[in-house]
């Protein structure tokens, strides 16, 4: 079989680490050429040549989620560069959760800026994509990573779960909208995957306390959440549009009361 994403040109932002490097990662491997959209130009620089190292197609443009012109000025850098734009991955995301907490301790402005942090990348760099490539070239794939937070309701973190939804939502009015240009949008929602994310804000007792009814009983690699995007970003989903695709070891599938009782066949004997 050849590469899956043989002439390809992709974005991926936040890539130099976790599951956006992953992804980056893949797409080189599947024969794309890569834009690693970061803000560390240093440490962006040591991922694509890497990538270059092993006889892939990789290229650095800055992107700065706080700096919102940098979200537009990606695209146009690397639509200056390559013509077109095929596929473009929206990774940038998370919350401070000390700042970003419950409900009863929130307050509007930390929810809001948590909310547009997480969401102002997603709606300006692909509408850059979709006006200046996608819609002109008639084709592209903008792939969205939420997150399992943003379809179950989690216990702290407001803003986060909010924001994803949203992230959710608008992918889906995206690939309704747009479906008319042979534009796809589709959202993958990673589990808790083992990320520096998580090792720096989820202490193993809470880990192990989120992965309590998770039926795959362990925390995801980022290399699993590559694969999915990978068939996203190919023509092999050329039908697959608007949906809200979940790689979270079913997370998701399981009341909280199997946590509780382990296996619930024998706790009902
Ligand atoms: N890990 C999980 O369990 C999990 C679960 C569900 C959803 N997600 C979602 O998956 C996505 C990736 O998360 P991750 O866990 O892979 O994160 P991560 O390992 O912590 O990596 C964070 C990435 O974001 C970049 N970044 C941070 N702040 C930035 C900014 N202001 N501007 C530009 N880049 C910035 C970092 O770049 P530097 O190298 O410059 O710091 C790094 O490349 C996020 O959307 C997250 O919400 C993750």
């Amino acid at each position: 079989m050849g590469k899956r994403l043989e002439g390809k040109i992709a974005i991926v932002t936040a890539s130099t680490r976790g599951i956006g490097r992953a992804i980056a990662d893949a797409y080189v491997d599947e024969g794309a050429k890569v834009w690693f959209a970061v803000r560390n130009l240093e440490t962006g620089k040591q991922a694509v040549d890497a990538a270059i190292a092993r006889g892939g197609k990789a290229d650095l443009v800055y992107f700065e989620a706080d700096d919102y012109p940098t979200h537009t000025k990606m695209v146009e850098e690397v639509l200056a560069k390559d013509g077109r734009i095929d596929i473009l991955v929206n990774n940038f995301g998370g919350s401070n959760p000390v700042l970003d907490t419950d409900f009863e301790h929130a307050n509007w402005e930390e929810y809001m800026k948590t909310v547009e942090r997480n969401v102002a990348t997603v709606f300006n760099a692909s509408h850059a994509a979709i006006t200046k490539a996608m819609i002109p070239q008639k084709s592209g794939s903008i792939i969205n990573i939420g997150s399992v937070a943003g379809v179950v309701p989690d216990v702290t973190q407001c803003g986060y779960g909010c924001a994803k939804a949203t992230i959710l939502y608008l992918t889906k009015q995206i690939a309704l909208q747009c479906g008319k240009y042979n534009i796809r949008a589709n959202v993958l929602h990673p589990g808790i995957t083992a990320t520096e994310a998580v090792r720096k804000h989820l202490p193993p007792a809470v880990q192990e306390q989120f992965l309590g009814g998770c039926p795959i009983h362990r925390l995801a690699e980022p290399t699993e959440m590559a694969s999915l995007a990978v068939y996203l970003g190919s023509d092999e989903s050329q039908y697959t549009t608007g949906q809200d695709m979940r790689v979270c070891g079913g997370f998701d599938v399981c009341s909280p009361i199997y946590a509780t009782f382990g296996n619930l066949k024998e706790a009902r004997t």
